[in-house]
């Protein structure tokens, strides 16, 4: 079967791409507003893009009212944000922090969640969660109705005795959430991870 995407509607194009480009890692972003209001909200259109300078990069749309939405508003007025990594502890807590709440809502509150400061950024981390990246805005790049976040990374805070001798996290430790499609997800566990040394030059 091939599809055509220039056949389909946005609402069809958004359900194929978000369930075959899979699994997506989840950025949990918190924010705080110009005003001093915290925010949290998850995003999976999420992804590493460099590691010289180290960059990530989130994709941001806007409300039912065709406003930007919290948090890429509140990046583009301070130009901080924490990416605080989902674990399977905190994934019903991370999904009440998806409602649409208004902005002067603090989503910590609504999904008892402890603020904590960060080293570099006025944005709070997460303490629930075992990573919290801490971000300064490079550049965002409005394409169509999005906007896509360019981030600097500053500060990677992990939880004690998860980095390894080689340098790497123990990633099966923390057991982070992936997205799939619609309300999906996957668990990064020991029992589903798989290790495969690259081959010898021939
Ligand atoms: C797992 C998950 C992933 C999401 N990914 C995105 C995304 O990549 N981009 C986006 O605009 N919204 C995404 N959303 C929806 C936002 O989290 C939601 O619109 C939220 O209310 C935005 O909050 P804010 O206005 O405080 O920024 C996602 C929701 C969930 C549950």
């Amino acid at each position: 079967m091939e599809i055509d995407i220039k056949s389909l509607e946005p609402s069809q194009i958004y359900k194929l791409m978000i369930s075959v480009i899979v699994p997506r890692p989840i950025a949990w972003i918190s924010t705080v507003s110009k005003e001093g209001i915290y925010n949290l909200a998850p995003f999976s259109y999420f992804a590493g893009v460099s590691s010289e300078p180290p960059l990530i990069a989130v994709s941001i749309g806007r409300k039912e009212t065709k406003a930007k939405k919290d948090t890429w508003k509140n990046i583009e007025e301070t130009g901080e944000f924490v990416i605080n990594m989902v674990t399977k502890e905190v994934v019903e807590k991370m999904n009440i922090t998806a409602l649409p709440f208004d902005e002067e809502i603090d989503e910590f509150k609504e999904a008892n969640l402890t603020p904590v400061p960060s080293s570099v950024v006025k944005a709070p981390r997460v303490k629930e969660s075992p990573v919290n990246i801490e971000c300064r805005k490079f550049e965002i790049i409005e394409i169509g109705k999005m906007g896509l976040i360019l981030g600097e990374v500053l500060k990677i805070h992990v939880k004690d005795d998860i980095l390894n001798e080689k340098g790497y996290v123990d990633t099966e430790k923390l057991e982070i959430i992936g997205r799939l499609g619609g309300a999906n997800y996957c668990l990064v566990t020991k029992n589903n991870t798989f290790t495969l040394k690259r081959p010898d030059k021939r």
